[in-house]
């Protein structure tokens, strides 16, 4: 097989890992995979990107555990039920506790263009969250490729304040999302894909779709 066919596999098998073995990921790792993020695409490569990395298992329940306060205080004001609450914050607290590494993923501003009008600088600030997103896709590919796993979570988007206080993020450092990363402890089927057909079009030299 050639080595972009090899590629193309790895690709594919890649997958959200949830749960992890507890063997501990040495800080050197770490460190590779951030490395690895950071030759992602950025716009005007201004590599807004920021990671908070927490290995230390003190201060990942520590975060797990007011993460999962912020989660069940935005729960409760959507009156959730009480007994769905306790289900999705024990959940929540026990899947971010169990993870030997975890990686705040933060976009920079300040490293970014200006712009005058809002319309300019509202896709600034999106080409800045693509970047980061970019980086963040491929430190997920630099575990994968180290035989580890890890899983992409959304939920620092609807807690940028309380993330930064937590772990008392420099000023400019907005998160945009956490990865949990360690040794996987199971390997989830792949999840359907969307055929292509539904979610591709080929444009003719007319413009229109063919
Ligand atoms: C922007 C984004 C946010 C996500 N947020 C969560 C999340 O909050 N919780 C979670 O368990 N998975 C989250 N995921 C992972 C997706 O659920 C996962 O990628 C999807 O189910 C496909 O599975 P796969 O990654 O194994 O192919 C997120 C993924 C992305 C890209």
């Amino acid at each position: 097989m050639q080595e972009t066919d090899n590629l193309l596999a790895f690709l594919k098998t890649r997958r959200s890992i949830r749960r992890f073995k507890a063997d501990p990921i040495p800080d050197s790792t770490i460190r590779e995979l951030l490395f690895a993020a950071t030759f992602a695409p950025s716009a005007h490569h201004r590599q807004p990107w920021r990671f908070a990395a927490l290995t230390k298992k003190t201060s990942i329940a520590n975060f797990a555990e007011k993460m999962t306060e912020e989660f069940r205080k935005s729960l409760a004001a959507d009156e959730t039920p009480p007994a769905t609450i306790e289900k999705l914050t024990r959940r929540s607290r026990e899947r971010i506790g169990g993870a030997p590494v975890v990686v705040v993923a933060c976009a920079d501003m300040s490293e970014m263009r200006r712009y005058p009008d809002e319309r300019r600088q509202r896709a600034e600030r999106l080409l800045a969250a693509q970047s980061v997103a970019n980086a963040g896709m491929q430190l997920l590919l630099a575990a994968h490729a180290k035989g580890l796993g890890g899983v992409w979570l959304g939920s620092p988007m609807f807690a940028q304040n309380a993330v930064s206080e937590i772990l008392n993020l420099p000023p400019t450092w907005e998160p945009q999302a956490m990865f949990l990363i360690g040794k996987p402890s199971e390997i989830p089927q792949a999840r359907e894909r969307k055929p292509l057909e539904e979610i591709s079009i080929f444009i003719d030299e007319e413009g229109g779709s063919i």
